[in-house]
């Protein structure tokens, strides 16, 4: 018999829910009605519709409701997918698309959004990178929590996926991630927990692949020990589409709903009443759903919602978002008013790549392109021409690329649009290569041959290398997948209408071998590694101070900015404010995304050198400053101690940093910590070193030193072989012959465990 969860705890509306229903009721509720709506029971409960994806709704049209029907859903607003809005780093941006995602999902007959995507890019090859907002657990914990915030302040329910350690698409469906627990919760795990903890989603997914050799859909400790009795998620577990294989083992585990069907209720049936499944297993799933059934109250309540309101905040989200890497001489912006001749080149300007593939496309209600966007906003003196420059399909077209040449070679500047294609980056396959298409790096070079000013505009979802060709443009912006509305939002950028605010969520490598997870990812044999353990991103490159393109938290604006006055108040047992000014000293308005890292100086690294902990975007005017402030908790200088199994403070020195991006730090202030006070349990196996370091044992040993010559002699005679004693468990010590027999040693155990 699967062994019933000793201390799960008791739910009694699931209880009370599930003593109504027979048997074969409650299991039918395990799994969905079909692909996109779960069980009902006449009278008992009703289905709930679920739909894609995270930055837009998937609502697919009906007869087309196989999950492979991907590119068939009616009309809804594309939203900038999570790459992109996470790189606003504006909370309240993020909120503001999840309420209205709510509002279409309403309107659409949609109960629980399938979203947002909160995994950590691990690498930047993930195939489904642009569905996930950072390589840093506390910016995608703020972004993705928002999201989440505002989906459900209307009534409708969000799903956080994929649980977890889904890295990679590779294998996907099979692959193991072997993970050490301080990387798991460090990393991780780190965001849902924050989310699960702090804006309670309807509904947790539960990734394809396996943890540590156990499939996440069949894992206890990961469904029922962390997410239920840890983190108290009292929401509904649903599989990620097709991630059950044994659906007796994946309910005994946690999960309560199975998408989409396989019709196996009989299984659980059986399991039930030949002993194999706890029947309060098959209860509690029931009772979850039918609570979630109770809490949701958002599908149909709003009939419709204001496209072009939508629109519009698609448009302030991609604007918000998109990062300027580089602007030599203050190549950008470009006066709309001023007479000038400006190429626009390359395909990408014509025909916006502006989501990714897969499950989480959305068919747009609207979509702006970049070259219609400038010639609407360009004032009369501003001469516009375009030239394709290239072929989407990536093969060379030596005719595109020489017309382009030459409208470039007519003009002031060059504003050249390069970018993934659509083929490139998808769910369901990761990248090989960081590059471009050679035939648009090529392009480029004879662009910038022929026009001395050049400036480009990316479109891709994961990051790509630019270290071969930046010195061919006097500025980069990044604009990502900037969803439906991009195109205008980059036009407003361009011309100056607004500001750059957009900073990296993801370091962008020099070489793709510079990534710390290079030489483990994507793995083999049915195993992937995760040998950089915590050092993820910038948490490496700023450890080992390897050189980058750009770091984590870089992005320029059209004016300049000033930090002061760095205040550090203690307020409670580590529990600390943080506040400082920043200035605007530029000459245009914009916004600066002020970052707050905790920083561990440690000769020899035992964990990232620092860790971001708080960040704050403050709009200002030219000449206005604003104070910004942070509070920092215990768990922000916390790490994750495997072997007492929990987070602990160690006592010591840490340094508060306060900057605009990981490299670029303005203010600091060194701080104290008294620790948490937690010593670990001593034993016969814990070294004289441990023993010397522990509050009581260190005292009770002392007073038994006295009696040990040929140790204390030891101790004063050579510091090196001290050091080396130090090393060395108690219970070894008579083996060497330097007192301390075993009963001895069994006495101070006792000792100390009595707290003597
Ligand atoms: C994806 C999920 C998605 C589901 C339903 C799966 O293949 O991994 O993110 O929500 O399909 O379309």
């Amino acid at each position: 018999m699967t062994p019933e969860p000793a201390d799960t705890p008791a739910d009694p509306a699931a209880d009370t829910f599930a003593e109504k229903l027979t048997l074969e009721e409650k299991a039918s509720l395990t799994s969905g009605r079909d692909t996109w709506h779960t069980t009902g029971l006449p009278g008992a409960l009703r289905p709930l519709t679920l739909a894609d994806g995270p930055h837009g709704i998937r609502r697919q049209v009906k007869g087309s409701g196989d999950a492979l029907g991907l590119t068939n859903s009616v009309p809804a607003t594309c939203f900038p997918p999570a790459v992109t809005l996470g790189s606003s780093w504006d909370a309240g941006l993020a909120r503001r698309v999840g309420e209205a995602l709510a509002r279409e999902a309403s309107a659409l007959g949609v109960d629980v959004v399938l979203g947002p995507g909160v995994n950590i890019k691990r690498s930047p090859l993930c195939g489904r990178n642009f569905e996930y907002f950072s390589e840093d657990p506390h910016l995608t914990a703020v972004m993705a929590g928002a999201v989440v915030d505002g989906v459900q302040s209307l009534g409708i329910g969000a799903c956080v996926k994929h649980f977890a350690v889904n890295n990679q698409e590779t294998d996907r469906m099979r692959v193991s991630a072997d993970v050490d627990e301080a990387t798991l919760r460090e990393i991780y795990l780190a965001a849902f927990e924050r989310i699960v903890r702090e804006s309670a989603p309807a509904m947790v997914m539960c990734s394809y692949n396996k943890i540590n050799g156990v499939y996440a859909s069949e894992n206890h400790w990961l469904l029922t020990e962390v997410l239920r009795e840890e983190w108290g998620f009292d929401g509904v577990v649903v599989s990620d589409w097709g991630a059950v294989n044994d659906r007796v083992a994946a309910l005994a585990a946690g999960l309560d709903l199975e998408m989409p069907p396989t019709r196996t209720d009989q299984e659980i049936v059986d399991a039930v009443r030949s002993g194999r499944l706890a029947e309060g297993a098959v209860d509690r799933a029931a009772g979850r759903l039918h609570a979630l059934a109770g809490r949701l109250d958002g599908a149909g309540r709003f009939e419709d919602w204001d496209a072009a309101a939508h629109h519009e905040l698609a448009r302030e989200a991609a604007r918000a978002s998109a990062v300027l890497l580089k602007n030599d001489g203050g190549v950008l912006p470009l006066d709309p008013r001023a007479r000038q001749r400006v190429a626009v080149i390359g395909e990408l300007a014509a025909t916006p790549r502006y989501q990714g593939h897969g499950s989480s496309h959305v068919v747009p209600t609207r979509l702006d392109s970049a070259w219609d966007a400038l010639n609407a906003a360009a004032g009369p003196e501003v001469t516009l021409t375009f030239a394709a420059g290239y072929r989407l399909d990536g093969a060379a077209d030596a005719g595109l690329a020489g017309r382009a040449a030459e409208v470039a070679g007519a003009a002031d500047v060059a504003l050249v649009f390069l970018g993934l294609p659509d083929e490139a980056e998808s769910e369901g396959f990761d990248r090989t290569t960081l590059d471009l298409p050679a035939v648009q790096t090529e392009l480029l070079r004879e662009v910038a041959a022929a026009c001395p000013r050049v400036v480009v505009v990316l479109a891709n979802g994961g990051v790509v290398a630019v270290s071969e060709w930046q010195d061919s443009a006097a500025a980069i912006l990044e604009a990502w997948l900037p969803g439906q509305a991009g195109g205008t939002a980059i036009a407003d950028l361009l011309l100056g209408a607004h500001s750059p605010s957009g900073r990296l969520t993801e370091t962008i490598p020099e070489r793709l071998a510079d990534v710390p997870s290079y030489l483990h990812f994507p793995g083999a044999d049915g195993r992937v590694v995760y040998g950089e353990g915590r050092y993820v991103g910038y948490r490496h490159h700023d450890t080992l101070e390897t050189s980058v393109a750009y770091p984590f938290g870089h992005g320029l604006t059209y004016t300049r900015f000033e930090y002061t006055d760095l205040d550090v108040r203690e307020t409670g047992p580590n529990a600390w404010t943080v506040e400082c000014t920043v200035t605007n000293t530029g000459g245009r308005a914009a916004a600066e995304v002020v970052q707050l890292y905790v920083a561990f100086d440690e000769e020899r690294p035992t964990r990232p050198r620092h860790e971001l902990r708080g960040f704050a975007k403050a709009e200002l005017e030219p000449g206005a400053g604003t104070r910004v402030s942070f509070t920092l908790t215990g768990r922000d200088i916390a790490r994750w101690s495997a072997a007492s199994g929990g987070w602990r403070i160690d006592p010591g020195r840490f340094t508060v940093e306060v900057g605009a991006s990981s490299r670029d730090i303005r203010l600091r202030a060194e701080l104290e910590t008294p620790g948490d006070g937690y010593a670990a349990p001593l034993g016969r196996m814990s070294t004289l070193g441990e023993w010397l370091d522990h509050p009581v044992g260190g005292r009770v040993l002392l007073e038994r030193l006295g009696n040990a010559p040929g140790l204390t002699g030891a101790a004063q005679g050579s510091p090196a072989l001290f050091e080396l004693a130090r090393g060395i468990p108690l219970a070894k010590f008579s083996t060497f012959g330097i007192g301390l027999s075993g009963d001895v040693v069994d006495e101070l155990v006792a000792e100390v465990a009595g707290g003597a």
